[in-house]
């Protein structure tokens, strides 16, 4: 089982000929760590749904180092296209964005479950740069977690998963953003968001000149089975039963984590909590992000009988946080 490795050029040299040859390496991002394979391979593809026993129905995410790389994952006609949204765009690339544009067709089916189109995403992190500049190809990236469980945003996160199932885990550190992209769908006009993520709504709205209404209005195609296919109700959800703090909620189980957002402000509670930790030292929803699925992940080894989860403003990347905390805990609310 490959103990995570430092990305020196020679691991990234052999990292890349791994992918060549159809194997799948994890690798570091700033948003969280991804499960790489050649985006133009089926094989290689079918591999990353096999490892996280994703359902074949949910979409991965193609990689690349630079829009210069576009025509390697859409059209010619897509790339001029998208120019003008593209440029107005230009101040979050590469980084925390992924848009979701038609696909050519050397990208595999697998990668896009079958749809017209692909979300494409030009990570920053210099590791995930490195190793994209070594590929003569896309890489399909899922993040690289067991379906539906937490995102990984250390590399050791990574090790205890699936470390017996990869041929290679490059070790960049902690993620610096700790939560997944925004999904920005450009195949329809205007452009909708289809996953919250770091870049906001008012951010994407400023850009664009669109209204954060239009940003998130649902889809008005009644054929469309679900907006982000992955985005499942229940995602990102630790094994055991989460919950959101009730205002006024003073009755526990006897083993209760509670995890909350600033330190200077705990939620007046008595209870003895197996466990206590706060995401941020002053109410930093940065920092909170940052901290959330790594606290998620501890709190999940404790074999506590629940874990509470204080909610948080919706300002910013507040949004994309409570959206995770929500579909987290959606298990546990129907149970
Ligand atoms: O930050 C990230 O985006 C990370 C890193 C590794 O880049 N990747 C990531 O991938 O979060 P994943 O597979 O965990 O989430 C991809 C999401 C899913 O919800 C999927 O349904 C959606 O992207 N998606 C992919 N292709 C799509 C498409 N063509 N149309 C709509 N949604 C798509
Ligand atoms: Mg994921």
């Amino acid at each position: 089982m490959p103990a995570p490795v430092q990305p020196t050029p020679e691991h990234l040299h052999q990292a890349a000929e791994l992918l060549e040859s159809g194997k799948v390496v994890a690798f570091p991002t700033e948003t969280v760590y991804g499960l790489g394979a050649n985006a133009w391979s089926d094989d290689a593809v079918r591999s990353i749904y096999a490892i996280k026993g994703r359902p074949s129905h949910n979409p991965l995410i193609a990689h690349i180092a630079s829009l210069d790389q576009l025509s390697l994952v859409t059209t010619p006609e897509t790339v001029s296209t998208l120019q003008p949204i593209l440029s107005e765009l230009k101040s979050f690339i590469p980084g925390p964005l992924s848009l979701v544009m038609k696909r050519n067709n050397r990208i595999c089916d697998t990668v896009s479950a079958g749809l017209e189109t692909v979300a494409v995403r030009i990570p920053e992190h210099q590791v995930a740069q490195q190793l994209l500049r070594l590929c003569a190809f896309p890489l399909a990236a899922p993040s690289a977690n067991p379906s539906n469980y937490i995102s990984p945003t250390e590399a050791s996160h990574v090790e205890k998963q699936l470390g017996d199932k990869v041929a290679m885990i490059l070790d960049g550190g902690s993620c610096r953003i700790g939560i997944e992209s925004t999904i920005l769908d450009l195949s329809v006009s205007p452009a909708r968001i289809l996953r919250q993520g770091k870049v906001t709504v008012e951010q994407l709205s400023d850009a664009l000149n669109l209204s954060p209404e239009t940003l998130l209005r649902a889809s008005t195609d009644p054929q469309e089975p679900v907006s982000a296919p992955g985005m499942l109700r229940e995602h990102y959800a630790p094994l055991t039963r989460t919950m959101l703090l009730n205002s006024g909620q003073t009755r526990f189980e006897d083993r209760t984590g509670l995890i909350y957002f600033n330190r200077q402000r705990r939620p007046e509670l008595s209870h003895p909590f197996i466990r206590e930790e706060a995401l941020s030292d002053c109410g930093d929803l940065e920092q909170a992000a940052y901290n959330l699925f790594r606290v998620m992940r501890e709190f999940d080894t404790l074999k506590l009988d629940l874990i509470v989860i204080e909610g948080c403003t919706t300002e910013g990347i507040g949004r994309a946080i409570m959206d995770r905390l929500t579909r987290a805990c959606a298990r546990s609310n129907r149970e």
